[in-house]
This record gives C-alpha cells, sequence and structure tokens, in this order.
C-alpha cells in the first residue's frame, strides 16, 4: 500500500493506492465522520463493488444511490434529484458521500458534497484509471450544462482518495488505454520516471500488472498532487494539466461526445500541440518523436475522423475556459516539460491542427 499526501493546510489529504482497499474498513470508515455515508455509485460499477465498500461501513447507517452509466449522467437533473434525496433523509454536513466510479460520478458526487448544506464529507473510491490518476485528486467538481462540458462547479477537495487498483480488473480496454493518455500528459510535464515506464514497459502496463500500475498511478498522483498545492484554484500553474485538452475538448464536442473517449481526444490534442511546439521551435523532433512514439506504442488515436473540421475546431476551442481574452491559451510541450502560451489565429495554429486531420 502506497499513500502520498496532498499538502493544503486543513485541507490536506491522503491518497491511498493499493489492492483490496474497499474491504478496508479502518480505511474507508475512518475518513467518515458522521453516522450517515451515503455511496453514490452508477449501474455499471454497482454490481462490481457496491458490496465491497459497504461491509467496510460496518457502524454507519449506509444509504445508496445509482445513477445510470454515461457523461450524459453528469447533469443538473441528477444533481437536483440527489440533493433532494440527501434532505429528505435528514443528511448533516458531517455525514459523507462516497462517490464510487469513473470521473462521471466523482465530478458529479463532488459538487454535490461541495454544495450540500455549503459543505459535507467527500471521500473519492475512483475506479477507472482516469479517475486514479486524474480526476479523483484536486478538487474540480462540476456537472455539465446543455450548452457546455463542465459549466457548473467547484473546487471541493474530499477528505480522502482511496485508489484500490483491483478495480482496474474489469475496466474495458478502450477506456483503460483512455486513462493512460493522462498518465503520458505527466510523462510531457517532466516526469521523467513516468515517461521511462511507459518507454520500457508498455507490455506490463497493456497486461495490467499490479505492480508496474501501482507505481504509475503513484507517480501520476504524486505529480498532480505537487501541482495542485501549488495552485489549487488555477490561478496559473494547474492549467499545464490541460495539455492536449483544448484541443481534445473541442475534438469531443464536435463528435458529440460520442466518437472519442476523453483521453483519445486529448492524445490527438497533444499531437496538435506538439505540432505548434514543433513550428515555434519549442521542441526538438527527437523529443516529439519520442513523446508521438509513446502515444502510439500505448494504442492512442493520433489522428481525428473526417467529422472533425478545422473552422469547427477553431470556433470550439474559443469557448476554452482558460480563454482570458480574445487569443487562445494553449500548453505546449517543449524538450522539458510544458509552457502555457497565448496563441493567436494564425497559419501555423491552423497547421498543427488540420495535420492531425482526416481529409
Ligand atoms: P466514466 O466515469 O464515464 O467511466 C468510464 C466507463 O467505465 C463508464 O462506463 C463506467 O461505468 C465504467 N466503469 C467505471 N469503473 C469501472 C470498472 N472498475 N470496471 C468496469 N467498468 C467501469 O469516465 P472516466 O473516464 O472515468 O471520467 C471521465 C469524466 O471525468 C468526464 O466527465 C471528465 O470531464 C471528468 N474529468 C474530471 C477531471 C477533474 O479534475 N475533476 C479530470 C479529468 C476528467
Ligand atoms: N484535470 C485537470 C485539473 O485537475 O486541473
Amino acid at each position: 500500500m502506497r499513500k502520498l499526501l496532498l499538502d493544503l493546510q486543513e485541507r490536506s489529504y491522503n491518497i491511498t493506492i493499493g489492492q483490496n482497499l474497499l474491504n478496508r474498513s479502518d480505511l474507508v470508515s475512518g475518513y467518515c465522520e458522521g453516522d450517515k455515508v451515503l455511496i453514490l455509485t452508477n449501474k455499471v460499477v454497482a454490481p462490481l463493488f457496491l458490496d465491497k465498500i459497504r461491509t467496510s461501513l460496518p457502524d454507519k447507517n449506509v444509504f445508496e444511490f445509482v445513477i445510470a452509466d454515461g457523461e450524459a449522467e453528469k447533469n443538473l437533473a441528477n444533481y437536483e434529484a440527489i440533493l433532494d434525496y440527501l434532505i429528505r433523509n435528514q443528511f448533516r454536513r458531517n455525514d459523507t458521500l462516497i462517490a464510487l466510479g469513473g470521473g462521471v460520478v466523482g465530478d458529479l458526487g463532488g459538487f454535490i458534497a461541495a454544495s450540500y448544506q455549503r459543505g459535507m464529507g467527500l471521500i473519492q473510491v475512483p475506479t477507472t484509471l482516469l479517475s486514479q490518476v486524474d480526476s479523483s485528486v484536486g478538487g474540480k467538481t462540476a456537472v455539465n450544462h446543455p450548452l457546455g462540458k463542465n459549466m457548473i462547479g467547484a473546487f471541493y477537495q474530499p477528505k480522502g482518495v482511496i485508489i484500490d487498483t483491483d478495480t482496474l480488473a474489469t475496466l474495458p480496454e478502450r477506456e483503460f488505454i483512455s486513462g493512460l493518455a493522462e498518465v503520458s500528459k505527466y510523462a510531457f510535464l517532466g516526469e521523467k520516471r513516468i515517461q521511462q515506464i511507459l518507454e520500457q514497459n508498455v507490455e506490463d502496463i497493456l497486461a495490467r500488472e499490479p505492480n508496474v500500475l501501482e507505481e504509475l498511478i503513484e507517480l501520476s498522483c504524486a505529480k498532480k498532487a505537487a501541482v495542485v498545492t501549488d495552485d489549487e484554484k488555477e490561478a496559473g500553474a494547474r492549467a499545464l494539466l490541460n495539455l492536449g485538452h483544448t484541443f481534445g475538448h473541442a475534438i469531443e464536442k464536435i463528435t458529440q461526445y460520442t466518437t472519442y473517449l476523453h483521453g483519445e481526444a486529448v492524445a490527438i490534442g497533444t499531437h496538435m500541440a506538439i505540432n505548434l511546439s514543433i513550428s515555434k521551435s519549442l521542441i526538438d523532433q527527437q523529443t516529439a518523436s519520442r513523446y508521438r512514439s509513446i502515444m502510439n506504442s500505448i494504442g492512442l488515436p493520433a489522428v481525428a475522423n473526417a467529422e472533425v473540421k478545422l473552422l469547427d475546431m477553431l470556433e470550439s476551442m474559443k469557448l476554452d475556459k482558460k480563454n482570458q481574452t480574445d487569443k487562445y491559451r494553449l500548453i505546449l510541450p517543449k524538450d522539458e516539460g510544458c509552457e502555457i502560451v497565448e496563441q493567436e489565429l494564425t497559419g501555423e495554429l491552423e497547421k498543427a491542427i488540420s495535420s492531425q486531420l482526416s481529409l
């Protein structure tokens, strides 16, 4: 078992990573202050892990709320329905919500916990690779609005994050590979050990060898925790965690969130960012090729399908939450780490995008 501290003074918390953790009553119950616990999960995850976590809460009054599966469930209707359920069951502020599932359940559950009585206890129990290396850590919570993804939310830190790597055994292959896109992001942000593991152990990773996965998850969470500690509310450097995301979010939106998983779109977006870095001489060809090889060897896509058009990309990217002016605020990889660039609409940007589009 590995333990990391995310250091935010009075809002600090542990991230525990290991096998067979859902059964650990000391761990799960230990974070729950009040008498009541609501386990929020979905229809796919509930039959797999709900009973396990329930038995780890022997002294608590446990409630459960199971939503349908999919990104569309991260909506205001579920937000309201779950708040309604908490009020009807007389939950108090010191009671706890456990978000058991992927990033959808984690983001929705986090936002409910942030706003119920101005903030109740929250434990993140992520069960996808993406949520284990990214969304469960750092306190970004949100629901989607019909006009935009993650448009309504709050920064709200959990009391603890419990990452049981056994849960990854049932994760579909495509979801697993999509999660690896976020792991490779940390390598491109300068985490040399992650880069080394991705370059030297790809077979073990794809075979989900537990020790390799544990190390990758620990290194990823440590990097994320360090960035969040320095810039919790994204006043500056936290934006670096969005490498590939401005392009990727546009690809997801244009394809109506049905063609690409998040990590797949981010990988294509990272290739676009690399193209722009090359044209600005921020990165040399050799480093760029290494980064591209890492994504290719994992099995991530590099080129978007013909549905994705340049003008739609440029239009959609204008709405990115990071933008502070009329320019595009982009994260670009360098030979060492990444940098934030204010980018005008120029031919070099158009070329960087077009090179990864199908004709
Ligand atoms: P998800 O929650 O939809 O999970 C992906 C799929 O895997 C779903 O079908 C889910 O039911 C299933 N699943 C979950 N655990 C499983 C398991 N152990 N075995 C089998 N199936 C399992 O998607 P995700 O990729 O985990 O997260 C994506 C969401 O995370 C998006 O809404 C995105 O906006 C958000 N996100 C948030 C942050 C943040 O910092 N808060 C960061 C990145 C992404
Ligand atoms: N996933 C990006 C962040 O948490 O800031």
